[in-house]
């Protein structure tokens, strides 16, 4: 197959809610439509719930699972499609934002009842940062919910998104008759528990015919009726580039656990999805089309196995055809590696692949050469771009607990941040190590795999800062002049860039009115 068959086919995308919408039971959904699972359970969650924050060998089983679950591929109506998982856990959320920078689309899951939660608002607002294509789910029609008009409202008000519905809830909660699958103009009558395979949908061109009647009773028509009319003229129809610039988002409804509603999203996904586009570098824009191979590591994870210390970089393929056992540049080392045994994930299985085309992800073994946002090319210097690095939230100094360890700690500290576990920052004054996270789980996390992978023991120590943001000027003598006043708040970061630690809002507030020549960056690229 050529390769334009190939990227043609290729549909990559990430499944995005606030914990507890139904992300982990809409992916299990995907997984039995696509044939990649048997029985509904088959994909345990590799969610860690929020009462697991206290169980700590819960999060080490999770951080297995969630190996295997990183990439679940499968075929659907000639499609490849791979969804990247990304944890719900609001303390993995940097996770999540360096995964939705290898997708090409995204599904936002929403429950009925709650609407907008803030994890939706932040993942959805890193998703528009890149236009990336989003599609909603609002999930648990089964239950008592908030009013479609009100859902579409709170999307367009809290998310700034310009929805277009393409399924319509008939009832709702005990009332819930079905949807009306507006995007192929067909009602799908709700039964609990609904089986994955056999489409049982009616065809209903028309919805004034009396079939409808017929269908869902006289009062249900009535109300889908209007309901209708108000969406013929209050929203757009679908425009298919629209939202495949991320300027329009369809929205369908449903029930996942129920697999209601899955099938019109999944059908219709594979309809105006796009396929791999292309991306940006530090000094190009890179085509999927190109001949040359070239791609990126998103996320690095470390083997369970103690006894074996390497690590699966995930790789993005993002131009060419990647293969087994050939010289690739890797370029930030300025070397050639080769990879005997990359692998590919179709649901549960791992399998060692020969050649993978862009969208595609491989996992690579890699005994330290790799960290997060790394460009492998066939020889050209570029680095893609757009995996962020935000402030961390929480910050603890390092307190070497066995100083006959230094080089374990150093080299363990060097490759979790590596990792992109956390960030580790150094002050200026007095060369004293800062772990920051977005978490408090990262810190727990970091102790136990110092101790347990690299034999080194740490403390911390505890620090109160509102922010990191890093340090941008054009004028040099102001940047020396603040680098003098602020030194005992600044660091540097993992790259040698300049850091300013904020002790509160109004802190930083203060600092940056008093140095009106120096910009203050809350992200940084990796
Ligand atoms: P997450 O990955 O987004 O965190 O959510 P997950 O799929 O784990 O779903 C969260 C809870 O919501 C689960 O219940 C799940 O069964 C339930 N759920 C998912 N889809 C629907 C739906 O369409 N309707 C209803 N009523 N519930 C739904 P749980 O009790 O937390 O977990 P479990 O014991 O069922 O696994």
């Amino acid at each position: 197959m050529s390769l334009n068959k190939e990227i043609e086919k290729r549909r990559t995308f990430g499944i995005i809610s606030h914990p507890d919408a139904g992300k982990t039971t809409l992916t299990e959904k995907l997984l039995l439509f696509g044939g990649a699972i048997q029985i509904a359970g088959a994909v345990k969650s590799n969610k860690i719930k929020r009462h697991a924050t206290s169980d700590f060998m819960e999060i080490e089983k999770q951080r297995g699972i969630s190996v295997a679950t990183s990439v679940m591929a499968f075929d659907y109506l000639g499609k490849r499609i791979n969804i990247l998982d990304t944890p719900g856990h609001q303390d993995f959320a940097e996770d999540t934002y360096r995964t939705l920078n290898a997708v090409d689309s995204a599904i936002v899951v929403i429950d009925v009842a709650k609407g907008v939660e803030p994890q939706t608002e932040k993942l959805v607002n890193v998703c528009k940062d890149r236009n990336t294509p989003m599609i909603v789910f609002i999930n648990k029609l089964d239950r008592e919910g908030l009013d479609g008009f009100d859902l579409l409202d709170e999307l367009e008000e809290k998310l700034g998104m310009s929805t277009c519905p393409l399924s319509w809830p008939i009832g709702m909660g005990q009332r819930l008759k079905g949807i009306y699958n507006i995007f192929e103009r067909k009602l799908r009558l709700f039964r609990p528990h609904g089986s994955s395979l056999e489409d049982d949908a009616v065809v209903i061109e028309d919805i004034d015919s009396d079939e409808l009647e017929q269908q869902v009773g006289e009062q249900a028509a009535k109300e889908l009726r209007s309901e209708m009319e108000i969406i013929d003229t209050v929203y757009p129809d679908l425009d298919i580039e629209a939202y495949r610039r991320g300027e329009q988002h369809p929205v369908f409804f449903g029930s996942a656990i129920n697999n209601f509603g899955v099938k019109e999203l999944l059908d219709c996904f594979v309809k105006i999805s796009p396929p791999p586009l292309e991306r940006p570098t530090d000094s190009r824009l890179v085509r999927p089309d190109e001949e040359n191979f070239s791609g990126f590591v998103f996320k690095i994870h470390a083997n369970m196995d103690p006894r074996h210390r390497d690590r699966i970089a995930f790789l993005r393929i993002c131009a060419g055809v990647f293969e087994r056992n050939t010289n690739y540049y890797h370029v930030r080392l300025d070397r050639q590696l080769k990879f005997p045994n990359p692998t590919a994930f179709m649901a549960e299985k791992k399998s060692i692949v020969d050649r993978a085309y862009p969208g595609d992800i491989v996992g690579l073994y890699d005994s330290g050469n790799f960290k997060i946002g790394d460009t492998l090319t066939t020889g050209e210097k570029i680095k893609f771009t757009g995996i962020p690095n935000f402030s961390p939230e929480q910050f603890r100094y390092v307190v070497n607990k066995d100083p006959m360890k230094t080089k374990q700690l150093d080299k363990g500290l060097d490759q979790l941040m590596d990792e992109g576990v956390a960030q580790l920052f150094t002050k200026v004054d007095n060369n004293r190590k800062i772990i920051g996270t977005v978490g408090a789980l990262q810190f727990e996390v970091i102790q136990y795999r110092l101790e347990h992978e690299y034999g080194a023991k740490c403390d911390y120590e505890p620090l109160n800062l509102y922010k990191a943001c890093w340090i941008k000027a054009k004028d040099k003598k102001a940047l020396a002049e603040f680098e003098q006043r602020r030194k005992n708040s600044l660091a540097r970061d993992k790259k040698g860039e300049l850091v300013f630690l904020a002790e509160s809002s109004w802190a930083l507030q203060r600092v940056q009115e008093a140095h009106p020549d120096i910009e203050f960056v809350f992200k940084s690229e990796v």
